[in-house]
C-alpha cells in the first residue's frame, strides 16, 4: 500500500491572516466611498474571502462563480465554462474579483475577458497566492498575497482532488 502524501506547512495560518488585514487594509481605502462587488471564483477563493470581507471598513456586496475547467486534477487545460450566470447585472458596477492563485492565468484570462465585455464601472483581480514561473498568459494583478514557488500547494480552501481544504495553513505537497 502507498501512504498518503503529507502536506508540508509553507505559511502558518498567522502569516495568512497578517497578509490578509494588510490586503483588507489595501482594499478598503482604494474604495473608499463606494461599495463594490466581490466576485469570488468557487471553490478555492470560499475561505479567503470569507476572511477578507469580516477585515474591510468598506460595505461590499459578494457573489461566487463557479468556473468548470477541463483538464487533469493538478494542471488547467484552458478551456473553462461558466458554470452558472452571474446573478446580478455588473455594469456600471465596481468589480472585484478574488481568487484563491494565478497559476498558468489561463482560467482568469478567459474570464476577466468575459466580465469586461458586461461593462462593469471597474475591474480589479485580488489573488491571495501567485506562481508566476508557470504564467502562459500575462495577467496583472491588482492586489497580492503572496508569491509562491512551482510546487502544488493545498489548505486555507485550496484542494488537491478536494482533499485538504480545511487545513488551516497553506501547505506545499511533498512530492
Ligand atoms: P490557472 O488557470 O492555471 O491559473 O489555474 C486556475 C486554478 O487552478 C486556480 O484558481 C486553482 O483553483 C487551481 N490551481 C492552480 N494551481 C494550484 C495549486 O498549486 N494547488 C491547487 N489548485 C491549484
Ligand atoms: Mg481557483
Amino acid at each position: 500500500m502507498t501512504t498518503p502524501q503529507q502536506p508540508k506547512v509553507l505559511y502558518t495560518k498567522e502569516e495568512i491572516a497578517e497578509r490578509v488585514a494588510r490586503l483588507a487594509q489595501q482594499i478598503s481605502t482604494d474604495y473608499q466611498g463606494k461599495c463594490p462587488l466581490l466576485l469570488g471564483i468557487l471553490k478555492g477563493s470560499f475561505v479567503f474571502m470569507a476572511d477578507l470581507i469580516r477585515l474591510l471598513q468598506i460595505p461590499v456586496e459578494i457573489d461566487f462563480i463557479s468556473l468548470s475547467s477541463y483538464g487533469s486534477a493538478k494542471v488547467t487545460s484552458g478551456k473553462v465554462k461558466v458554470v452558472q450566470e452571474l446573478r446580478f447585472p455588473i455594469k456600471g458596477r465596481d468589480v472585484l474579483v478574488i481568487d484563491d492563485i494565478v497559476d498558468t492565468g489561463l482560467t482568469l484570462r478567459f474570464f476577466m475577458d468575459y466580465l469586461r465585455k458586461k461593462k462593469p464601472l471597474s475591474l480589479k483581480l485580488c489573488a491571495l497566492f501567485d506562481k508566476p514561473s508557470r504564467r502562459q498568459t500575462p495577467i496583472s494583478i491588482d492586489y497580492l498575497g503572496f508569491t509562491v514557488p512551482d510546487k502544488f500547494i493545498v489548505g486555507y480552501g485550496i484542494d488537491y482532488n478536494e482533499q485538504y481544504r480545511y487545513l488551516p495553513d497553506l501547505c506545499v505537497m511533498e512530492d
